[in-house]
């Protein structure tokens, strides 16, 4: 399948460790800027209850749920140990400032999650 890139908009547009929130018709995505200047995009629901994973902490390379404090690592998806789940993580990129979002979910459904924690 090719990738298509959408444009999501500057990166100072969104504050170091915030997130901004791109809706679709089926899922809401949250696009997470790191204290490093890094983005990752990640389904805005988090896999224990749905809580929107973009009103939540950032630190680091991942984010605490603001709804029962789950951390999930912002690349992957993957709920930290204990916990077990994942959300789904979309492609991003930055060029020129300026970042990219590929709506090409790296995995496609919580079963995908389940094998690939216990693979
Ligand atoms: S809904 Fe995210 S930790 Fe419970």
């Amino acid at each position: 399948m090719s990738q298509t890139w959408i444009k999501v908009g500057a990166l100072d547009d969104i504050p170091r460790l915030g997130a901004r929130v791109i809706r679709g018709p089926r899922v809401n995505i949250a696009v997470f800027r790191t204290g490093n200047d890094e983005v990752f995009a990640l389904e805005d629901r988090c896999p224990h209850k749905g809580g929107p994973l973009s009103q939540g902490i950032v630190f680091g390379r991942r984010v605490a749920c603001p709804l029962h404090e789950w951390v999930l690592e912002l690349k992957t998806g993957d709920a930290v140990a204990p916990d077990i789940g994942c959300t789904r993580a979309y492609p991003v990129r930055i060029d020129d400032g300026i970042i990219w979002l590929s709506l090409v979910a790296q995995r496609r459904s919580a079963a995908d999650c389940v094998s690939a924690v216990s693979a």
